[in-house]
């Protein structure tokens, strides 16, 4: 695949006023949250919440693009249709999570380093061949007393540029994601120094694989307080600050950023987003990626009867898909 094809998914990816479903929860965090709901994790009702979910009427609208988990890319609608059949047919281009998750940085307490490289390769051809264009691979870094440590944030940005040049070798858009934790009581301005610092690194590391900017996606967090902190500040204010630490570090040549929600509630992430839009023009679109921020309401509601509540869980999700595609473009009014 020529760098061009690789542009043109990751162009798809943010096209205007659309973003990403992110629906790839490994099997141990969905259990979590279906036991949040009181719905016992089973093969079975992991599958039938994600049908409910990929075959929203009109999702693609609005959204452009999901990543699965690997246990997804290989399901089906309960008549036997593949989900990314049912995806390509609704105009969503289907994506991978292929991260292994993160394990403690020896040598480094409190840090972490996310695993998977070891036949990464393999796997990527794999899923490929399931029908994947795009990959994730998130990194974790987290903010208190004595973390992330240059080490981590460098340990983890070499891991994502391994990883982005192998997807680009397997003709798959990279989505490299360093999430700088919401948890914590840091102000605003340490995230944005934690920010930058990961930003310089990533790119950095981007450089030295090799690895094409212009088929390579950004998922990033947000520039905000921690949750545990005192500071009151406005949407215009995480705008700012999260714009700022982009123009500063991000190449222009990138196709485009989606965000995270990280934690965010709903209203939340969709006002900050809408905040940032509103102060463009970017040198890129500027996106979501949200699972938590895209899935709760709706998750809440099938939950009372998975059964009966397909359809009112469907109409959550399409409106947040509503939502956040008007504040990717600067034009939600709440
Ligand atoms: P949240 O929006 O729930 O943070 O999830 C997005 C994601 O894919 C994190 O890796």
């Amino acid at each position: 695949m020529s760098i061009e094809d690789l542009e043109s998914i990751a162009l798809a990816m943010v096209a205007p006023g659309k973003g990403i479903i992110a629906i790839d929860e490994s099997t141990k965090t969905i259990g979590k949250r279906l036991a949040a709901v009181g719905v016992e994790s089973t093969e079975e009702s992991r599958r039938a919440y994600r049908e409910m979910l990929l075959t929203t009427p009109g999702l693609g609208e609005h959204i452009s693009g999901a990543i699965l988990y690997d246990e997804t890319i290989r399901q089906s609608t309960k008549d036997g249709v593949p989900f990314t059949t049912v995806m390509k047919k609704a105009g969503i281009i289907p994506g991978i999570k292929v991260d292994k998750g993160t394990v403690p940085l020896a040598g480094f307490p409190g840090d972490v380093v996310t695993e998977g490289l070891d036949g990464l390769r393999e796997r990527l051809q794999e899923y490929a061949k399931l029908g994947a264009q795009f990959a994730k691979w998130r990194a974790v870094i987290k903010i208190t007393e004595d973390t992330p440590s240059s080490t981590a944030i460098e340990a983890n940005c070499h891991a994502l540029a391994r990883y982005a040049a192998l997807c680009q070798e397997a003709g798959l858009v990279p989505m490299v994601e360093p999430e700088v934790l919401m948890d914590g009581d840091h102000s605003i301005d340490v995230s944005y120094e934690v920010h930058e610092a990961v930003l310089r690194s990533l790119f950095n590391a981007l450089y030295e694989q090799n690895v094409m900017l212009e088929g390579t996606i950004l998922k990033i967090s947000m520039v905000i307080p921690g949750k545990d902190s005192d500071e009151q500040v406005d949407a215009e204010e995480v705008a700012d600050a999260t714009v700022r630490v982009l123009k500063s570090c991000v190449p222009a040549s990138l196709p485009g950023i989606v965000f995270l929600s990280g934690g965010q509630t709903d209203k939340q992430a969709t006002s900050h987003l809408n905040a940032i839009n509103h102060i463009g023009p970017h040198p890129w679109p500027l996106s979501f990626s949200y699972g938590r921020a895209m899935q709760q309401a709706a998750l809440k509601l099938w939950a009372k009867d998975p059964k009966a509540n397909v359809a009112e869980a469907q109409k959550m999700v399409h409106a947040r898909a509503r939502d956040n595609g008007l504040a990717a473009l600067g034009r939600w009014n709440g």
